[in-house]
């Protein structure tokens, strides 16, 4: 997809991020963070989800202004950027359309390289640009509303899909378990807060695929044992279990990512573990894993908060990494919603 030149030193980066209802710019300057502004879409809370063409209008009402603010905040000109790096998947397609047709207008007119930058690539340079004394072997936990997997890298932009999840993403069960539970929306972070008051062993929720010599997840199970223990026990015994519930639940969500992630870096013989995306925020995986890393002598490393969420700091990181070998985007690169993860 990429091709080679060598011509431009790559040293002031602009980084745009819009695969889904965040609209993010960056500028990276010799590997420091000089802007990155996030504008999360409001627009979609009313729907209780994200409304894929509503995410793209607002990214075009948007994307412009955002750029502008993250110069303006960096206090550079355009005519300073050697490069451009842009989410190109995966996510919404309509809203990444935005941003690579943005990025490749901007830089035709100023005559500099651009490059397409898959998205969990970002979010693995992410943990890269908080911490760039990272060692490899490096073996990354992905854990967001929609990825679950686990991947080793040998090398900088070398990666091995040791295993994902066969259906849920673990931010969807946490999701859809607090909906089942009647809390709020994102459901990660209501059930991080209540489950910290609650007594985990309250109820043995199901584990899947902890068993056997794979890194495969699966959340399904997990989501329907909550249903049809809500339907058993009734809406009043939950409404006073809640904590213990909500305890018991997460403890389920998190020993398989923890129990597959320490036996992947055992395998392997990782010299760091890292974990990435919007649920590297909750607090018993971030605790579970620090402890057992700590004990196994393996660093443990995740993002500052501002890099674990979408934004273009982290996608502006991974794109320097390419372009710094000589790699950038043809003109007639597309956005693709599924975009797997290459070397
Ligand atoms: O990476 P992200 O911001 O967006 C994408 O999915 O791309 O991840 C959002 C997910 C949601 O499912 C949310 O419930 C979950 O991250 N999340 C958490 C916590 N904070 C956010 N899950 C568990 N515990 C948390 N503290
Ligand atoms: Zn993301």
């Amino acid at each position: 997809m990429s091709s080679k030149s060598s011509e431009r030193k790559i040293i002031t980066i602009l980084g745009l991020e819009t695969s889904c209802d965040e609209t993010s710019a960056a500028i990276l300057s010799e590997g420091r963070v000089l802007s990155n502004i996030v504008s999360s879409q409001e627009i979609h809370s009313r729907f209780g989800g994200v409304v894929p063409e509503l995410a793209s209008r607002e990214h075009i009402r948007l994307v412009t202004k955002i750029v502008g603010q993250a110069l303006q905040t960096a206090g550079i000109s355009a005519d300073d950027l050697d490069g451009i790096a842009v989410t190109h998947g995966p996510g919404l397609v309509g809203a990444l359309l935005v941003g690579l047709n943005f990025s490749k207008g901007l830089a035709q007119a100023l005559n500099i390289p651009f490059i397409g930058v898959n998205h969990i690539e970002g979010h693995i340079y992410g943990n890269f640009l908080s911490h760039p004394e990272i060692k490899f072997p490096h073996l990354t936990l992905v854990v967001s509303g929609g990825h679950t997997q686990l991947v080793l890298m040998p090398g900088h932009l070398n990666y091995e899909i040791l295993g994902k999840t066969r259906d849920d993403a673990v931010g969807e069960a946490f999701d859809k378990g607090a909906k089942l539970l009647g809390l709020g929306y994102p459901g990660g972070p209501e059930i991080d807060r209540l489950a910290k008051k609650g007594d985990d062993d309250f109820h043995r929720f199901p584990r899947s695929f902890l068993k056997g010599d794979n890194y495969e997840f699966s959340y399904s199970g997990l989501k329907t044992s909550l249903l049809v223990y809500i339907e058993e026990k009734g809406r009043e015994y939950v409404e006073k279990n809640m904590p213990h519930i909500c305890a018991s639940y997460q403890k389920a969500a998190c020993e398989v990512l923890v129990d597959k992630t320490m036996r992947a870096a055992r395998k392997y013989e990782a010299r760091s573990v890292g974990m990435v995306g919007g649920v590297a925020a909750n607090s018993l995986l971030r605790s579970w894993l620090a402890e057992q890393s700590a004990a196994a002598g393996i660093d443990f490393h995740v993002p500052a908060f501002e890099y674990c969420t979408d934004n273009a700091a982290m996608i502006a990181m991974a794109g320097r990494q390419r372009m710094q070998r000589g790699e950038h985007s043809p003109n007639d690169l597309n956005a693709y919603p599924a975009l797997k993860l290459s070397n």
